[in-house]
C-alpha cells in the first residue's frame, strides 16, 4: 500500500497559473475558465499532451488523477487486455494512461458534455475506444467492463451541482453514492474491479463506512484492498481502494 503521494508522473502546463491565496474551488474555476494545454511525462518520458477545454477539470495540481494514472502505469492497477472505464474522465488523463498500458478498450465517460474533445485525441484509439457523455455509465451494456476507475468528487452539499460545470468535479449530493454504486456494479462483469479514489474529510468517516456498506451489496467485501492512504495535517485523508464484483452477482 502506498502511504504517500510520491509519483513518477509529472504534469506541466503551458503558461502556468499560480494558485496564490485562491481556494481550491476558485483555483479550479480559474484553471477551467479557458482552454489550457498540459504535457504529461512519466519517468522523464513525454507521454502525451492534452488541451483541456473550459469547464473540464484540469488535473495539473490534482493528486488523485496523477496517483491513479501513475498506479496504472506501474501496473499496481492492472489494465492490460482489460475493458477499461475511465469514469468521470474529465481531461482523459487516467484513460490515456490505460491505453498506454494496453487496455483492450477504453471508455472515456463523464457527465460534462465538453469531454467530447477527447474523441480526436491521438491517444484515443478509434477502433477500440469511445467517448460518451452520460451519468455513471447508465447507457452502457451490463457486464461490459472489466475495470472501472473513478476519482470521486469529495465535497458534499445538499444540491446537485450542474453537470457541465467544474463544480461537478469536486462536489456531490447525498444521492450520488447510492446511484453510483448500483450503476458501476451494473456495468462491471462479475469478477471485475472497481478502483476508486475517496477523500475522507475529518468527522466524515461515517460517510465512508456507509459507502463501504453499500458496496457490500454488489461487491465481495473480502476483496476490498487499500492501495493508498495518506493523511494530511488538517486530518483530510486521501485513499485509493479496489474491490471486486461478486461472482454470483447478476446484472
Ligand atoms: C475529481 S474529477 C476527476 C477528473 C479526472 N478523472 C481526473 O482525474 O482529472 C471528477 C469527475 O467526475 C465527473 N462526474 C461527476 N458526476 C458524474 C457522474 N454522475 N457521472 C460521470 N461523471 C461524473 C466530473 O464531471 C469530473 O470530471
Amino acid at each position: 500500500m502506498r502511504t504517500d503521494h510520491v509519483t513518477d508522473l509529472e504534469i506541466t502546463m503551458e503558461n502556468p497559473v499560480e494558485r496564490g491565496d485562491l481556494s481550491f474551488r476558485d483555483y479550479h474555476e480559474l484553471l477551467s475558465s479557458e482552454p489550457r494545454t498540459i504535457s504529461v511525462l512519466y519517468r522523464d518520458r513525454q507521454l502525451f499532451d492534452i488541451t483541456i477545454p473550459p469547464t473540464v477539470f484540469n488535473p495539473v495540481s490534482s493528486r488523485s488523477g496523477q496517483a491513479l494514472a501513475d498506479m496504472i502505469l506501474t501496473g499496481e492497477i492492472p489494465v492490460e487486455g482489460r475493458r477499461f472505464v475511465d469514469l468521470g474522465c474529465g481531461s482523459g488523463l487516467i484513460g490515456l494512461a490505460a491505453a498506454e498500458r494496453c487496455a483492450k478498450s477504453v471508455l472515456y465517460t463523464d457527465v460534462n458534455p465538453n469531454i467530447e474533445f477527447l474523441a480526436s485525441h491521438p491517444g484515443v484509439r478509434p477502433e477500440t475506444d469511445r467517448v460518451v457523455v452520460q451519468s455513471f455509465c447508465e447507457s452502457e451494456e451490463k457486464g461490459s467492463a472489466d475495470v472501472v476507475v473513478f476519482s470521486l468528487p469529495s465535497r458534499i452539499r445538499e444540491e446537485k451541482p450542474d453537470d457541465g460545470t467544474v463544480s461537478a468535479a469536486f462536489m456531490r449530493d447525498l444521492d450520488f453514492i447510492p446511484d453510483m454504486v448500483e450503476k458501476v456494479a451494473d456495468v462491471l462483469v462479475p469478477g471485475g474491479s472497481f478502483v476508486f479514489w475517496y477523500g475522507i474529510h475529518p468527522f466524515q468517516v461515517h460517510l465512508f463506512s456507509q459507502f463501504i456498506g453499500l458496496l457490500a451489496g454488489y461487491f465481495d467485501s473480502a476483496s476490498l484492498k487499500c492501495l493508498l492512504e495518506y493523511q494530511f495535517d488538517d486530518g483530510y485523508t486521501s485513499t485509493v481502494y479496489s474491490i471486486t464484483k461478486k461472482q454470483g452477482a447478476g446484472y
